[in-house]
């Protein structure tokens, strides 16, 4: 059987606690025979929930966002200290959506990024172009320049924490997803290049994970394509039975492998 995959839900602004609730308790009573590690991030509502039900099914669960500060005068925000205290495993940051509705740049990123590290939880940073940057042919340097901000100032013995979604702009929510040639292409470009610029050592356990219209249909190509180690799903993670079929998907394929 292949190495397991890395698979986070991002629910994103959806699912109510009760909701929540009744997909956590769906979720663990199928997913006994997955070999993948499952990361399921709700809203912050839905955390402590999560961790209740999920954790000691070893899924786990991770955030959204946090701010970089520990606590203080900050209305509204949540810290990576707050989230650490209540045992979370992960927090999604550099999200697209975050960075264009929420104006979060490249320097806030880093910020919590280090924040995050500091307070031992793993970060999932999220990087990728729009449509007119590929259009353009501009890709590669938007991930060069994304993945330098997010590492700048980290120490690389932290880097083993550290997990990059590759998630092209125009792929997220549009059913549009990267042509796996490509997608290939990217992904060695991705990992050469932190191989080249961080050394092999250090960049050795950072998780690159595949995310945009990931589906039921879908995944197992692009979730198989060497240099990818997961996916980060959005709207197929919504639906529990959309979700068990990619893991399940995912299975068959170590199983075929046999
Ligand atoms: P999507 O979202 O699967 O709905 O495209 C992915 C993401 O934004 O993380």
């Amino acid at each position: 059987m292949g190495k397991p995959k890395f698979i986070v839900a991002n629910f994103k602004m959806n699912k109510t606690n009760r909701e929540a609730e009744e997909f956590f308790k769906n979720l663990v009573s199928g997913i006994k025979t997955v070999n993948s590690e499952v990361a399921i991030c709700p809203t912050f509502l839905c955390l402590e929930n999560a961790l209740s039900v999920c954790h000691k099914y070893g899924i786990k669960v991770g955030a959204q966002n946090c701010y970089f500060e520990d606590f203080g005068a900050f209305t509204g925000e949540v810290s990576a200290f707050m989230l650490s205290s209540i045992g979370v495993d992960y927090v999604i940051l550099g999200h697209s959506e975050r960075r264009n509705y929420f104006f979060e740049t490249d320097d806030i990123i880093n910020k919590k990024i280090k924040s995050v590290l500091k307070n031992n939880l793993k970060p999932i940073i999220c990087i990728g172009e729009t449509s007119s940057e590929r259009k353009n042919g501009q890709e590669k340097e938007k991930i060069k320049a994304q993945i330098d901000f997010a590492l700048k100032g980290i120490l690389p013995r932290k880097f083993a924490e550290i997990t990059i979604a590759y998630e092209p702009i125009w792929a997220i929510g549009t059913g549009q997803t990267v042509d796996p040639q490509k997608a290939e292409e990217i992904f060695s470009f991705i990992k050469n290049y932190l191989i080249c610029t961080y050394g092999e050592d250090s960049v050795r356990n950072i998780r690159l994970l595949y995310g945009g219209s990931l589906n039921e249909n879908n995944a197992k190509e692009l979730l198989n394509i060497p240099n990818v180690d997961g996916g980060l799903i959005g709207g197929a993670s919504l639906n529990l039975d959309k979700f068990m079929s990619i893991l399940k998907g995912l299975e068959s394929e170590g199983e075929e492998a046999k």
